[in-house]
């Protein structure tokens, strides 16, 4: 299809739920953009272009219209649930675009299925972009934070329609050409997986200043206000203190306190997990938060468990103060783990998808308009400007100067917890990590001997080249091994 006369829109977007119409609305919001937009009901399409007439929508009631309503090359973002209908919709897209176009999606797909997409969409000529977008709701339509993959080519177009439309922090928009075919989503599944694991941590610091030190929900709220202003400082601090601050209508006591405490998910945390699985790195922070939600969705097992016997001790506070700065202390310890370990998973899966993945410029895109959006990332973009080939963030000079003022405190809030029986997964797999990522000699050694033993598996020696093996069932002496120990 040849573009008519009547193409006016440099943009489009299919699937127009909230967060496609607020995308649509904050693209027309710019100057330079007309937006043409599609839904797979019309009805929808009419409404949105009703109710914000100040947007001048070109609406499409057919793909072939909104095909024809776009300049070349023709540009559009997918906004739909993930999954089988965003293939749908790619497949309406490429009938009725032409060679040079470019299809975005811009929902959280799995970057594996966007790997996928981009190459059969590339054999008709046109371009395919998986782009992460971070923000909820009011990002989208205020500034979100995007994170794109696809082509270079593509990018040319797509780059300054997508600065027109991120979060603004510093000057600099909230979106960066992260590599290309899966790499954006890939680092939007990781910026979740963080998201996740900060969550957790967060919920934990408030587990132990409720049911430890007895502050109550509006206390508290208080207590992460203040902790907001300094090195914590982030939009996941600042939320939690307005969700505790909140009183429930019907009950006239906290929100907080009549929600179910059953976590869901959507996916993108264990997604994270399990493609660090694969790729061999420890993301126990984010695993520990995923678990957690696992866990409090078990109701039936919860009952059960409900009478197995817990500590006769209460959490051991003296100095209240001193309590809650050992939380903030522990909490801020935990997050500097957790993002390291976040960035050592997408350290893994640039090397092993061939992706040219800038930490810092990632570290800068999440400054602003997503989830994890925290004053702490310029930490990390100058940590990794400082040093390019920073082998773990946590080594960083800035980061391990917090721990090791952080490390008091976090013992004493995970070996408290542990005495009094209040759950902390996060802070203290956190902790464990740490304490094994530090150590100079580990038990794998040990481990090693276990698996030659069963198994013939082989060690290698601290002292000598080679492989060895121990003839257990033998005489118990050393051979050198041909092969190598795995
Ligand atoms: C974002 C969020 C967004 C969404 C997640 C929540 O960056 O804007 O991460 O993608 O809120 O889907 O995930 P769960 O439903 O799994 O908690």
């Amino acid at each position: 299809m040849s573009e008519t006369s009547t193409a006016a829109a440099n943009i489009g977007v299919v699937g127009l739920a909230v967060m496609g119409s607020n995308l649509a609305r904050n693209l027309a919001s710019r100057e330079g953009n007309t937006v043409a937009v599609f839904n797979r009901s019309y009805e929808r399409t009419e409404t949105l272009v009703s109710e914000h007439p100040e947007a001048n929508f070109i609406p499409a009631s057919t793909y072939e219209e909104f095909a024809a309503s776009l300049t070349a090359p023709r540009t559009a973002i997918i906004m739909v649930q993930a999954g089988r209908g965003t293939d749908a919709v790619i497949d309406a897209l490429t009938a009725v675009f032409e060679p040079g176009d470019i299809i975005v999606d811009g929902g959280n797909a799995l970057f594996t299925d966007t790997i996928r997409r981009e190459k059969a969409v590339r054999e008709t000529g046109i371009n395919f972009v998986g782009a992460g977008i971070s923000g909820g709701e009011e990002g989208a339509l205020l500034g979100p934070s995007i994170m794109p993959g696809g082509s270079v080519e593509a990018w040319a177009t797509l780059g300054p329609i997508l600065r027109s439309i991120a979060a603004v922090v510093d000057g600099e928009p909230c979106v960066t050409h992260v590599g290309t075919d899966g790499a954006g989503h890939f680092v939007k599944m990781i910026h979740n997986g963080i998201e996740y694991a900060d969550m957790q941590l967060i919920a934990e610091a408030y587990d132990l200043l409720r049911k430890g030190a007895g502050y109550s929900p509006a206390e508290i709220a208080s207590i992460f206000s203040e902790w907001n202003t300094g090195e914590l400082e982030s939009y996941l601090i600042e939320i939690t203190a307005e969700v505790l601050k909140q009183v429930d209508a019907v009950t006239g006591g906290p929100l907080v306190d009549v929600i179910l405490d059953e976590a869901g998910s959507k996916g993108t945390g264990v997604w994270t997990v399990q493609t660090a699985l694969d790729l061999g790195i420890p993301v126990s922070g984010i695993a520990e938060a995923v678990f957690a939600r696992a866990l409090s969705s078990k109701p039936a097992q919860r009952a059960a468990a409900s009478a197995l016997p817990g500590p006769s001790e209460a959490f051991s506070i003296g100095d209240r103060a001193a309590f809650v700065e050992d939380v903030r202390q522990a909490l801020y310890a935990s997050k500097i783990i957790a993002y390291s370990q976040g960035f050592d998973a997408i350290v893994a899966g640039a090397e092993q998808y061939g992706w040219n993945i800038q930490k810092g410029e990632i570290a800068k895109i999440w400054r602003g308009g997503c989830i994890i959006r925290a004053q702490f990332l310029n930490r990390i973009t100058e940590a990794y400007a400082e040093n390019p080939g920073l082998v773990a963030l946590v080594t960083a000079p800035y980061f391990t100067d917090a721990v090791a003022t952080a490390q008091d405190s976090w013992r004493r809030v995970v070996s408290g917890s542990a005495l009094s029986g209040i759950p902390t997964p996060a802070f203290s797999s956190s902790l464990a990590y740490y304490d094994g990522l530090r150590a100079e000699r580990l038990p794998a050694a040990l481990v090693q001997g276990q698996r030659d033993f069963f198994g013939a598996h082989t060690y290698k020696r601290v002292d000598l080249e080679g492989t060895f093996h121990t003839l257990w069932s033998g005489d118990r002496t050393e051979i050198e091994s041909a092969g190598s120990s795995h």
